[in-house]
């Protein structure tokens, strides 16, 4: 898809951080873009600001609601949209070992199962429509890692990944093209989701609380800015590209970042791999590559490092990309280390 001009895109999480950015750099594209989130003040907020031409409230785990949105766009614009980004997603983080049902049901449901709802609901109409068409998805680097903390979202993220890849594949018959974009750090509001959890779904094995948020909040600070996000993913759409990795070594970083099963796959391979990690060259890339991953200058800031005492004690706003040491379990879980709990 080359021109944006007049064409009908749907955004889910549009209002907020990297869908609100969407919303507005589509937008400003000329596109009738109609963003979709379960947060009416946020919505309402960015109808006033300009940022789309239509709000509707939808939770993408019901999937009543999305066959009703997708009605009421057809209703509205005629037809159903040309582009559609599926972007809501929510997050909590802590060791897998703590966690409940409830953190893998909140999190695959929305991060995964909110993408599953947006294919099954549009891809049939878009391929009915007969126009071709593009289907993007806001993924997360983290669909190309394995974190001990991040267990539930990294799953759910690398479902996606190789969801819209056999998507990518099965749809160029119809002209549809698929793109993943796959960020680190954004600067949005996702660390408050975690504190805004179905209240069915609120039992977590994680210490979640507004001081741990906030800490989350310091790092998301330093987050890429929406609508420069946005436009990576534009130009990946332009080129009908299926990798939208949001940073200029981004090839070489992927490439970085999946060499590990190599390694894993015979006896002192981790070895061998912390020894090739080790070396200058790898450190001073590996540096570069984390700076602008995340945002920051590495080398002038050190590596950001989670105190995981007990929350009040206002840790040092971050934690180890190394060891992804961020999320403390519940104090409460007796099997887990006590280095990895909360100790309020
Ligand atoms: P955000 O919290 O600012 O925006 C996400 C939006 O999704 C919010 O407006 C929220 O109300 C909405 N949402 C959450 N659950 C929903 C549901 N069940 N139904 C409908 N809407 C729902 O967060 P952000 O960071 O902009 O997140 C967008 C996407 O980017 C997510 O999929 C997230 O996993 C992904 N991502 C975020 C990163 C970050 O550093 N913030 C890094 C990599 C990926």
């Amino acid at each position: 898809m080359k021109d944006f001009k007049d064409k009908i895109v749907f955004i889910t999480g549009g209002a907020s951080g990297a869908g609100l950015g969407q919303a507005q750099v589509f937008t400003e594209a000329g596109a009738k873009v109609i963003i979709a989130d379960m947060n009416q003040t946020r919505l309402d907020e960015a109808i006033a600001s300009g940022a789309a031409d239509k709000a509707i409230k939808l939770d993408v785990t019901d999937r009543d609601g999305y066959a009703a949105a997708a009605d009421e766009i057809e209703k509205v614009y005629g037809e159903c949209p040309d582009l559609i980004v599926l972007t809501a997603g929510v997050n909590v983080f802590g060791p897998a070992e703590a966690t409940t049902y409830d953190d893998y049901d909140w999190v695959v449901g929305v991060c995964f199962g909110g993408v599953v709802n947006g294919l099954v609901t549009f891809v049939p109409r878009m391929i009915k429509k007969g126009k071709g068409g593009h289907i993007a998805s806001t993924v997360s680097w983290g669909a190309f890692g394995a974190g001990p903390t991040t267990a539930p979202y990294s799953a759910a993220k690398a479902a996606v990944l190789n969801l819209l890849e056999s998507y990518y594949n099965a749809l160029k018959p119809y002209n549809i093209g698929v793109t993943a974009l796959t960020p680190a750090n954004i600067n949005s509001h996702i660390y408050e989701s975690a504190l805004n959890r179905p209240a069915e779904l609120s039992n977590t094995g994680y210490n979640v609380s507004d001081k741990t948020q906030s800490f989350l909040a310091s790092i998301h600070a330093n987050g890429m800015d929406p609508k420069v996000l946005a436009n990576w993913l534009k130009d990946a759409i332009e080129e009908d590209r299926f990798l939208a990795i949001p940073y200029k070594s981004g090839p070489r970083m992927v490439e970085i970042e999946m060499e590990r099963f190599r390694y894993l796959a015979y006896k002192g391979g981790e070895e061998e791999l912390a020894a090739l990690k080790a070396t200058p060259e790898r450190q001073a890339e590996a540096a570069q590559m984390m700076s602008e991953r995340e945002g920051y200058d590495v080398k002038e800031r050190g590596p950001i490092v989670q105190d995981n005492k007990k929350d009040d004690d206002a840790p040092p706003p971050v934690f180890n990309f190394d060891t992804g040491g961020f999320g403390q379990a519940r104090g409460d879980i007796e099997w887990v280390k006590d280095e990895k709990k909360y100790k309020g």
